[in-house]
């Protein structure tokens, strides 16, 4: 163990602090972390883990989902500049201009939109269970889906059912292009190509499986399959390899990276446990109304 490790656990009993780690973190950063997951996997252990302090590796919305979701608890993001650029494609003010023109459109918030655009909207939902909230709701509702178009567009296809779809779209996934699935297949023919549903629908539509990260993780897990192309950010081949030793994954190339992901290090875990520092801070009415829309999709 490295002294930046040792440090980390010194100063988290010290703390009594639970560590949560998105799956596109470094390598180094997951496994320091108590649990690891994608952003419905990690909403749910925010909601129920009660620690009296929570550090939040992964990016600034999902900061912000375990402090609307436990508002009692401290939740240090070790670095704040980590934002999502796909949740800035959606401020509040355009939402609620959206929302104020089309007063019968049902909101549905991908949970990549900042806590102010979340106070704005119906429903949330993640890459996991976003096509399960939609088929939720009545066949005749007009729905806004924000801020993924791609995502949406996505969804839409699988459950043939038309929606309004927000111009925004995840700048990791979006430079996945099909010719590189075509690559792929042709460099690695008995092996089955998984990618993310942020991808453009062109790029799902060659793909053998489209799922969210933790969707991903389970399905390697359980599929007979021995080889695998992953098309999401690469952050995931990290624990792919970790629990399934004797299968083999390779990345799609270009290779996708979310520099925002890349931000949080050993180092600042350790400063903001140290210091407390990096607190997240969002008022109560803020949390207040931010908290209903994901509530609604965690009770489905
Ligand atoms: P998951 O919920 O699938 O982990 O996705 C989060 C994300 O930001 C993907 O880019
Ligand atoms: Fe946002 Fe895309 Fe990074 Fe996910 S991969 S956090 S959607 S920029």
């Amino acid at each position: 163990m490295t002294d930046l490790v040792q440090e980390i656990q010194h100063w988290k009993s010290v703390r009594k602090a639970v560590i949560l780690a998105h799956n596109y973190t470094l390598p180094e950063v997951q496994d320091i972390a108590d649990f690891t997951g994608d952003s419905l996997e990690l909403s749910r252990k925010a909601a129920q883990c009660g620690a009296p302090v929570i550090v939040f590796c992964g990016v600034r919305f999902m900061a912000e989902t375990a402090k609307i979701l436990s508002p009692g608890s401290l939740v240090l993001h070790p670095a704040p500049d980590a934002g999502c650029p796909m949740a800035d494609m959606a401020p509040v003010e355009a939402v609620r201009a959206y929302r104020q023109a089309h007063p019968d459109t049902l909101l549905v918030a991908y949970v990549n939109t900042t806590a102010a655009t979340k106070t704005a909207v119906d429903l949330c939902c993640t890459s996991g269970n976003a096509e399960r909230v939609i088929a939720s709701l009545p066949q005749d509702q007009k729905i806004m889906f924000l801020p993924d178009g791609d995502l949406g567009a996505n969804v839409a296809r699988a459950l043939n059912r038309p929606m309004e779809l927000w111009e925004g779209y995840c700048p990791t996934h979006y430079r996945i292009h099909p010719d590189d699935l075509d690559k792929a297949r042709k460099a690695h023919p008995d092996a089955q190509i998984l990618v993310h549903p942020e991808c453009l629908p062109a790029v799902v539509e060659k793909a053998d499986k489209a799922l969210s990260t933790g969707g991903m993780l389970n399905y390697v897990r359980e599929s007979p399959c021995q080889r695998f192309v992953i098309g999401t950010e690469c952050g995931i081949l990290h624990r792919m390899k970790k629990e399934n030793p004797e299968k083999e994954f390779y990345p799609l190339e270009p290779i996708p990276v979310c520099p925002n992901m890349k931000k949080i290090t050993l180092e600042k875990v350790r400063n903001c446990l140290r210091d407390l520092s990096c607190q997240v801070e969002l008022d109560e009415e803020t949390i207040r109304q931010a908290r209903t829309p994901i509530d609604k999709m965690l009770a489905l």
